[in-house]
């Protein structure tokens, strides 16, 4: 009896399951939805008579389940690439062009190329170890993301369980969610009273990173794959083509849109007719994707950091949309540094709502020639910053005025001081100026500073508005009472942050002298100074020369620093710092002479440039220095290696112009992993 109920359980299933395909992947369904229900219960009433019975391919894992405490981390067996972007006609030849170089072939042989929508949501793997669904991740950083296993098997166009797959199979796509899904999603928010969300990427990135997948499996995400990872079939397939044809046949879904084409030309081409056909499509895409074909030549085009060199990202232009300047506020940053700030009346571009801009300076403003009133053109491109491009003046309203730059600080009113070219603005100030005091202390419990945990801006801003904080040397004499007075502040909150202050004291030179938020001293030349100083005392005391002679530091850094220690009120802060517990590892001077044998990289220099895609820069400097090697922030005759990562700017050509040996992100993994 039993033994045909788990028969009958098995059969449930794999039917579910096909129907499942049936409807989602392949939107051609066979049954009712009437009739698909019954299977589901049928199968649910099984599972709970015999729960040990339930397989991790059954259709019930779609409901979700319980909630995660938080993400396990999952390393990428191989990286998650990005991909190189052009924005030209130009670009996408140029590209063509720089591939039949590199794989030494005549530009009359014209390669094939699969062009693909570039779908603008969250790229996923999926692995199946023998057919099974068996764990999922977000790409994260390309070298590890986050699990989400649960949430990905939520998704029913997902098979969770396929035949004549290889033993080992790893495939590659993309998550989004529909223009209908968003706005079913949103209407439902909306009738919540809940908040809604600003474009259908946020949705599903919002959808995707619930750590409850019962809550995931109530959003409508979809996905379509579009490369494999690991592979244990060698002979899997031969062509991207093929791939998708095949990853089709087996089940999975795969946007139907891709096309074999030839040449740069038939890129060009497809662009044209797909940039046609975008505003009819169901969900958002951001550009094309072109992808050389053949594997082999793939594999021999190789990569350069972290994007293939056999495929490029043609985006689509930047979206422009117009709207109202309402008012030019300016804001006061850390150093007293003021920046106009544009209100607008709320325009949605390039898929979120802005109503901030910035205008970076009065020359910017001048250069723009805006007013308030005036109808303005902004633009915004992925992720990039909105900016205003350019101003109406056919609609510019009679009454409108010039703009006149503030001659006094808007939170201290003191005089505001301009460099000769207009550039720079400052308040004078100082520490008289509360909105510099705020910046100064955010900048100095910022993670990368004195990393106090939970000191947010809104904890800031309350500490210096109610005087509880005069410099930052006060946060070390905050005690609980005046902590749990503070808004939002309860007893156990008010312990925690006291904690992560008291945590904060013990530090590294190198984090204390960044957090001073010294003018000029960004964290590299922190890491300089606390290196070649070794003490706080032996740098306050040092002079413009000796500051010279370290690399990289010319007299604008050398004369900012000596000016800071200087200063009276900067010599009581580092006092009090000191009385009040601060203290800091002492750090080897460079010049004693270290243990070479210890350190494989002494008496060689990098420089870093561009993005990498395995770690943050500042852990690659991390590490290098760990070894040895210097870490500067400009190529000279003395630079060992450049380390050249995506969209490297002048350093690397720099680093060619002096023929400075570079090395690729690859390279450069190697040297870290094998000292
Ligand atoms: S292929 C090595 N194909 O674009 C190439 N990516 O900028 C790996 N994307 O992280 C990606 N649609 O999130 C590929 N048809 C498509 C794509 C696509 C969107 C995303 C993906 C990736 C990013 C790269």
């Amino acid at each position: 009896m039993t033994a045909t109920k788990r028969a009958r359980y098995i059969s449930l299933v794999e039917l579910i399951n096909e129907h499942n395909r049936l409807y989602h992947t392949l939107d051609a369904p066979q049954i009712s939805d009437a009739e698909y229900d019954q299977l589901m219960q049928e199968l649910l009433g099984i599972e709970e008579e015999f729960p040990n019975w339930q397989l991790d391919s059954s259709p019930s894992q779609r409901v979700g389940s319980k909630p995660l405490p938080e993400f396990q981390q999952i390393e990428h067996e191989k990286p998650m690439l990005s991909l190189g972007n052009g924005f030209s006609s130009e670009d996408i030849q140029n590209f063509d062009q720089r591939l039949h170089r590199q794989l030494d072939l005549p530009l009359e042989q014209e390669f094939e190329y699969v062009a693909e929508p570039k779908l603008d949501g969250l790229a996923v793997s999926i692995m199946y170890l023998d057919g099974k669904l068996s764990y999922a991740a977000t790409r994260g950083d390309g070298r590890s993301g986050e699990d989400i296993t649960q949430n990905i098997k939520t998704i029913r166009s997902v098979p969770l369980e396929l035949t004549a797959l290889p033993e080992k199979f790893e495939v590659r796509g993309e998550v989004f969610m529909t223009h209908a899904g968003f706005e079913r999603l949103n209407n439902e928010q909306q009738a919540k009273e809940q908040k809604l969300y600003v474009n259908p990427r946020n949705a599903a990135a919002g959808a995707l990173r619930q750590l409850d997948s019962r809550v995931t499996a109530q959003r409508p995400l979809s996905i379509y794959i579009y490369a494999i990872g690991v592979c244990s079939d060698p002979e899997f397939t031969t062509t991207q083509a093929n791939l998708l044809a095949k990853l089709h046949g087996l089940g999975f879904p795969i946007c139907p849109l891709f096309k074999l084409v030839s040449g740069s030309a038939g890129c060009l081409e497809y662009y044209d007719s797909l940039s046609a056909e975008r505003a009819n499509l169901d969900y958002e895409i951001d550009g094309i994707v072109y992808k050389l074909n053949d594997f082999a030549l793939q594999e021999k085009a190789g990569f350069v950091a972290r994007a293939p060199r056999w495929a490029l990202a043609h985006k689509f232009p930047a979206e422009t949309a117009s709207t109202t300047l309402e008012e030019i506020d300016v804001q006061v940053g850390r150093t007293g540094a003021i920046t106009p700030v544009a209100r607008l009346q709320p325009v949605f571009v390039g898929g979120v709502t802005v109503s901030n801009v910035t205008l970076h300076n009065a020359s910017e403003i001048q250069r723009l020639g805006v007013r308030v009133g005036d109808t303005v053109v902004v633009r915004r491109a992925g992720d990039v910053i909105p900016q205003i491009v350019s101003v109406d003046l056919q609609q510019r309203p009679s009454n409108t005025e010039e703009y006149e730059f503030p001659t006094a600080c808007p939170v201290c009113d003191s005089p505001i001081a301009t460099s000769e070219e207009g550039v720079i603005a400052r308040c004078t100030g100082g520490l008289i100026c509360a909105a510099q005091r705020k910046q100064g202390m955010r900048h100095f419990v910022s993670r990368r500073a004195m990393d106090i945990d939970g000191m947010g801006d809104k904890v800031v801003d309350q500490l210096v508005d109610k005087s509880l904080v005069e410099t930052v040397a006060d946060i070390y004499s905050l005690t609980f009472e005046q902590l749990e007075g503070l808004d939002g502040f309860a007893e156990k909150s008010a312990q925690k942050l006291l904690a992560a202050v008291n945590e904060s004291k013990a530090t590294k030179l190198s984090r204390l002298i960044y957090a001073l938020g010294i003018p000029q001293v960004g964290e590299t030349t922190a890491d300089q100074l606390a290196a070649h100083f070794g003490a706080m005392e032996k740098l306050s005391q040092a002079d413009s020369e000796s500051l010279q002679a370290i690399d990289d530091i010319g007299p604008v850094v050398a004369e900012s620093i000596v000016s800071f220690f200087a200063t009276e009120t900067n010599q009581q802060v580092l006092k009090h710092l000191e009385e009040r517990g601060v203290f800091y590892a002492q750090v080897p001077v460079n010049s004693n002479a270290q243990d070479e044998r210890l350190q494989p990289l002494t008496g060689q220099t990098f420089v870093l440039t561009g993005g990498l895609n395995a770690m943050p820069r500042s852990e690659a400097k991390n590490r290098l220095q760990a070894l040895g090697a210097k870490v500067t922030g400009s190529v000279s005759k003395k630079t060992s290696f450049v380390v050249v990562g995506t969209d490297a700017g002048s350093k690397a050509s720099k680093a060619e112009e002096l023929g400075i040996e570079m090395l690729n992100e690859e390279q450069l993994l190697e040297i870290l992993e094998t000292n």
